[in-house]
């Protein structure tokens, strides 16, 4: 099962004939939708952990899963507080016996909506050194777009946080589109083929171990 993840089948080959366009809509138009207050509470209690912790640099894992990126940030980046947030709370709350070390003192966990996270960090000013975004839900099906970050509303919030943003994909096309609504909000974006000598995520071992090719576009901008 582990090494037997299928590649992204799609109809779609190549950046969506829609991306310029729902781009710029979603930059012209405000998102309206209510903030959850859930969401709301998580984030002001994570924000709270990360202030008692001394303020170090922020790190955003959004999207973590079960948060074996956020140990490993958290360890890679010592002087750093790295926030993982995932909708999910059992993945977030799933027992953590695979990490054979001790849990870094320097981060925490979330069970926010990523949708209301991006939006009040970035209506908070809330100044976000690192940010990734790890194997997101690709939504493959053409009609689907709107599910993909690029093509959804909260793009420009979530494309407004961190000086440093990486996503990272199985799939080309996501990585391309990424880069490309990047862009369109007047972000610098790079893409490269992922080769990873350590998986930093269970999604990137599993799609390393099944033999998919991987991607990643990596977008750095001066701090502040
Ligand atoms: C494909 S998994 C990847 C998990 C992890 N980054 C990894 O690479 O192993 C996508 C994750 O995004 C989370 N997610 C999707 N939409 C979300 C949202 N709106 N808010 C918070 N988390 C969300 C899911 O719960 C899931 O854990």
């Amino acid at each position: 099962m582990f090494a037997n993840s299928r590649t992204i089948v799609s109809a779609q080959s190549d950046v969506h004939d829609h991306l310029a366009a729902r781009v710029a809509r979603h930059l012209a138009e405000p998102f309206r939708k209510p903030i959850g207050e859930p969401s709301r509470r998580a984030l002001a209690t994570a924000l709270e952990r990360w202030q008692q912790a001394g303020g170090a640099p922020l790190i955003l894992d959004a999207g973590c899963g079960v948060g074996e990126s956020t140990l490993r940030l958290a360890t890679a980046f010592p002087g750093h507080f790295v926030i993982g947030v995932d909708q999910s709370e059992k993945r977030l709350t799933a027992g953590k016996d695979w990490w054979e070390s001790e849990m870094p003192p320097n981060f925490c966990w979330a069970r926010a909506d990523l949708v209301d996270v991006w939006r009040l960090l970035q209506a908070e000013a809330v100044p976000v050194r690192r940010h990734y975004v790890l194997y997101p839900n690709p939504w493959p099906k053409i009609g689907h777009f709107g599910r993909r970050w690029q093509g959804h509303a909260v793009f420009p919030a979530l494309a407004a946080c961190g000086d440093y943003l990486e996503c990272r994909s199985n799939w080309q096309v996501y990585i391309d589109e990424f880069a490309q609504a990047l862009t369109l909000v007047g972000r610098p974006a790079q893409t490269e083929a992922w080769h990873p000598t350590q998986a930093m995520t269970p999604f990137e071992r599993k799609y390393a171990a099944s033999g998919h090719g991987l991607w990643r576009c990596v977008s750095e901008r001066s701090p502040g």
